[in-house]
């Protein structure tokens, strides 16, 4: 949530700065603002809205020169969406971006009310600029320490001093933020994309160590002003990947990417036909050792978690619950460090719940395994262990491929978790392996649907609502579909068990409540059957997702999808595929913004 990037180099801030926003909006799009300084003067600019409104602002007003600055993409949190909220928030001496949240901004507020301060906005970040401004002795980092002191929340943070003209400041806390190190130029960002044009050497600042960087210099000390010696890392994401690549949106692209982003992500996992994470901290002894699960997560990694759950019970037989992070997090769960695993998933591993789910279950002895798309997240860091899954940035608000390679993950790690618990032979191990492997080609004949996909949204996009059932493996898929379908179109929908409608649910439907129909599963074939006919029946227009020959279904609705044939078990990340598809072409055809839904961020960095 927020985005920020600042700049020093040589060349004008203005353009560097806004290029690297433009990769950073999906983290928020409320508003957005730069301030550059040139000979000990800050100009700051900044729009209510996107960031073209930005930009069409300083086509009109001007463009504010120099080769130093700072920037910021807003979800608003404190403060409605305004021009006056909006940030960089400053006074004569300091200017500020600001990440986060901060918890006793109202104490902090009325404290330097009482000695004279005024305020101009309604944001928590303000009074971060006007205590740097009350504490200001000369010494910029001795400055930020005594601020950052007084904080309580969380803040990733870009500073300017007018005193240190040629000087940014940057310190984090709960909020992410890279230092990117380049040939004469320097920068700060919330995310990798935002520097990945002019370079891919980065380190990572760790809690409260403060940042000081010049042209040609990077330092960072810690809280006690001395100085720290970091890794230099390399970005290995390339620049196209952070492009739309020809597609309309991003999310069409993502969702495109899917067969390489599985490939990636399983590949390197597979030693002999067998899963080899290579964690030392996950040995087999210690694998073996675990007798009950926790997958914690938020929203479409949850859901990855709820198909993660299915797999691990179906093949090792030990219980796993699957949680929300922000219950989790307050419900006192009962966790035995001997014998409980907790699984926490996240794309940006940046997410605030789910952060302090994992910081929960760390602080009670429980080993931690992170599955994480952003190397060097905060959750990738803190976990005991780290499995990345390799989807590339993936920049699309609503999440697609990230989920397909949780999916992934899941499976694998259930398929070792049963074979070093010896629940199947080698033979078996192997055969599901290679079953697993097959499925990024099969995922690149389902994208073959994608005009199907379209013709169906175009039936379906002027509904008001819209219900998706299924069972087993097919419900946690339906929560997938239905959650991308609302969050992107806007169209109200709820996912059910289909066993669970005539127990209150089936009231509503009428021949105005479309139900979208999963039955992927043979098993649980006959059951789907009798559901389905129960809503046509009621006047539902039904489409229908099955596997490919299986009549009885075809001929129960004339809007089929069909999947191609493959393993019941590894059927959702298949079946998901369609169901992206779907929400995306019925967001298009509504005219939505696709890639931004409203009130939406792409990484949640607050509670
Ligand atoms: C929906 C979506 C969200 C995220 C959730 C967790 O399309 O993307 O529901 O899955 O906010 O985010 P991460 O995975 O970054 O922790």
């Amino acid at each position: 949530m927020c985005g920020i990037v600042g700049y020093v180099g040589t060349k004008a801030a203005a353009g560097v700065l806004v290029e690297g926003l433009e990769k950073l909006e999906y983290r928020g799009y409320d508003s957005a603002g730069i301030a550059v300084m040139e000979d000990h003067k800050i100009n700051v600019v900044k729009a209510k809205g996107r960031l073209k409104n930005l930009e069409q602002k300083m086509e009109h007003h001007g463009t504010p020169f120099g080769s130093i600055g700072i920037g910021h993409t807003r979800w608003a949190t404190h403060g409605e969406p305004s021009d006056v909220n909006s940030h960089p928030h400053g006074n004569e001496r300091v200017t500020i971006v600001h990440n986060g949240i901060i918890e006793n901004y109202v104490q902090l507020k009325e404290k330097m009310i009482a000695k004279g301060y005024e305020f101009l906005s309604e944001t928590d970040t303000e009074v971060i600029a006007v205590l740097l401004d009350y504490y200001y002795d000369g010494n910029p980092v001795e400055t930020i320490i005594r601020v950052i002191d007084n904080l309580k929340g969380s803040y990733a943070l870009g500073i300017m001093f007018v005193d240190t003209p040629d000087t940014l400041y940057a310190v984090r806390k709960d909020s992410p933020l890279i230092v990117g190190v380049g040939e004469d130029e320097n920068f700060i960002a919330s995310d990798i994309p935002a520097i990945l044009k002019y370079t891919r050497s980065y380190y990572l600042l760790e809690e409260n160590e403060i940042a000081v960087l010049q042209r040609n210099h990077v330092t960072i000390v810690d809280h006690d002003n001395e100085p720290v010696v970091k890794e230099l890392f390399t970005a290995t994401w390339d620049i196209e990947a952070a492009e739309k690549g020809g597609y309309p949106h991003f999310m069409l692209k993502e969702i495109h990417e899917q067969p390489k982003a599985l490939v990636n992500t399983l590949s390197p996992r597979m030693v002999d036909g067998i899963p080899d994470f290579g964690i030392k901290a996950l040995s087999d002894d210690i694998l073996k050792s675990f007798k009950r699960i926790y997958i914690v997560a938020c929203g479409t990694a949850m859901h990855a978690g709820m198909v993660g759950k299915a797999a691990i019970e179906h093949l090792v037989r030990i219980p796993v619950e699957v949680d929300v992070a922000s219950e989790f997090r307050y419900r006192n769960p009962i966790l035995s460090k001997e014998d409980d695993l907790v699984i926490i998933i996240s794309q940006s591993g940046e997410t605030a719940d789910t952060l302090a789910a994992l910081r929960l279950a760390k602080d009670q002895g429980v080993h931690t395994l992170a599955i994480v798309n952003v190397v060097g997240s905060s959750i990738a860091r803190e976990a005991n262990s780290v499995l990345y899954t390799w989807a590339g940035p993936e920049i699309a608000v609503a999440s697609t491929k990230a989920y397909s390679v949780q999916v992934a993950m899941m499976y694998l790690f259930a398929i070792q978790l049963a074979h070093v618990k010896e629940m199947i032979s080698v033979d078996q191990t192997k055969i599901l392996c290679a079953e697993l492997m097959e499925i990024p080609q099969l995922v690149e004949r389902v994208l073959e649907t994608a005009d199907n996909c379209q013709f169906y949204a175009s039936k379906f996009q002027n509904a008001h609502d819209i219900f998706f059932i299924g069972r087993g493996l097919d419900y946690a898929l339906s929560l997938e579909g239905s959650l991308k379908l609302k969050e992107i179109s806007y169209i109200h929908s709820d996912a059910h068990p289909a066993g669970e409608l005539k127990h209150g649910t089936i009231s509503l439907i009428t021949e105005e409540m479309p139900v979208i129909a999963v039955a992927t599963q043979t098993a649980l074939m006959e059951k789907m059957v009798s559901n389905i006919k129960e809503v046509i029946t009621r006047g539902a227009k039904v489409l229908l997702l099955c596997k490919t020959g299986q009549d009885e279904m075809d001929q129960l609705t004339d809007y089929v999808i069909e999947l191609p044939k493959c393993n019941d078990f590894f059927t959702p990340l298949l079946a998901v595929v369609p169901l992206q598809l779907f929400a995306y072409y019925t967001a298009v055809l509504r005219g939505c913004d696709v890639d931004k839904p409203r009130n939406l961020a792409k990484s949640v960095t607050v509670e």
